[in-house]
């Protein structure tokens, strides 16, 4: 009786992963989603003599939809990891990943704040904008930007980029002429392009998230912007891998620091764009290696542990961890 009731699933390990895959951002959720589908299909079900048993939740980007969804794989599905998306849902699903003590790792987010000592269960398999933006502000004054109109999409990374980018800009001597926010939702960046253009600017710095770089683009060549001389730098968000092909030639000569091409010449991204393509019928860009990374990231924890599930242990398990990943050796 006790093996019937029980012993089923005592050997699965429940992985429950709150994603956007309706609304706005859907792509991104997608991309995830289908990151980790490439994870599983190479490294099967099974990991340390236990099933991994995958739970996809859709908050539709909405972060009480993402507390909700969360609680519910924490207290009724008992799942032993969870995965965090868009960092709204990351930031509503800290606390609670905190209480229960539930490893947590966060595959989109890209807002520095969202790891933090208050949530000591939450690690990160995607990247910051702070990192990118950094790093493309300082090639910037290197090589003869002096005058910088930003264009930052308005919510949490967006103001992460503009913080970053102005700080180390400035620092290097460049001028900051005009910042502008422009609404996340369903975005119209015409109007916001031409007050850009109307300052005056030498470069422009832009951060759109990943799946709303062709719609930018599209509107960037119509305003007339690729040939008005103005340099366009930005994080790779605005050269999203998914959106690129479509975007035509308006985007020659962007320049941008992030985190991951698709034509990134290794064998183990060669394999993985291949693999990709053929499940999934489009391109990975940079945010679906946060599900890929991510599963790894649980399948080595998992390993390390022997199949232990416990918070504690596995975050544990987490930290340090290197790989090759198809983005490069992290
Ligand atoms: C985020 O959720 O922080 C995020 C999402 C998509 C991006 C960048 C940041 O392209």
């Amino acid at each position: 009786g006790t093996l019937a009731s029980t012993g089923a699933f005592a050997q699965d390990v429940k992985v429950g992963v709150v994603l956007p895959l309706t609304g706005g951002l859907a792509p991104v959720g997608k991309q995830v989603q289908a990151g980790i589908k490439i994870y599983m299909d190479k490294h099967g079900t099974s990991v340390a003599g236990k099933k991994i048993d995958l739970i996809v939740k859709d908050d539709a980007g909405v972060p009480d939809n993402s507390k909700r969804l969360a609680q519910e794989l924490i207290v009724n599905d008992k799942v032993a990891i969870i995965g965090s998306g868009i960092t709204p849902s990351a930031m509503a699903i800290g606390p609670l990943s905190t209480q229960g003590k539930t490893a947590n790792v966060v595959m989109v987010s890209g807002t520095s704040g969202v790891i933090n000592p208050n949530n000591p269960y939450m690690v990160r398999t995607s990247f910051t904008l702070g990192q990118q933006s950094g790093i493309i502000a300082e090639w910037a004054a290197k090589n003869g930007s002096k005058k910088v109109a930003i264009v930052q999409s308005d919510w949490a990374p967006g103001a992460e980029a503009t913080a970053v980018f102005t700080e180390a800009f400035t620092k290097a001597g460049g001028q900051i002429v005009e910042t502008i926010k422009v609404p996340l939702a369903n975005p119209d960046f015409a109007p916001f392009l031409q007050r850009a253009r109307d300052a005056n600017p030498d470069t422009l710095f832009v951060f759109v998230p990943a799946s709303q770089a062709g719609t930018f683009a599209k509107q960037f060549a119509e305003r007339g912007l690729d040939k008005a001389g103005i340099k366009l730098i930005g994080p790779g968000d605005i050269v999203d891998d998914n959106d690129l092909p479509g975007m035509g030639d308006s985007m020659l000569g962007v320049v941008t620091a992030g985190i991951y091409s698709a034509l990134h010449n290794s064998p183990t991204n060669k394999e993985y764009v291949a693999a990709f393509k053929k499940a999934n019928g489009f391109r990975p860009n940079f945010i679906s290696l946060g599900g890929y990374d991510g599963m790894h990231l649980m399948y080595e924890a998992l390993k390390k542990t022997q199949g232990k599930t416990d918070g504690d242990a596995l975050v544990n398990a987490m930290k340090g961890t290197k790989w090759e990943s198809p983005r490069g050796p992290i």
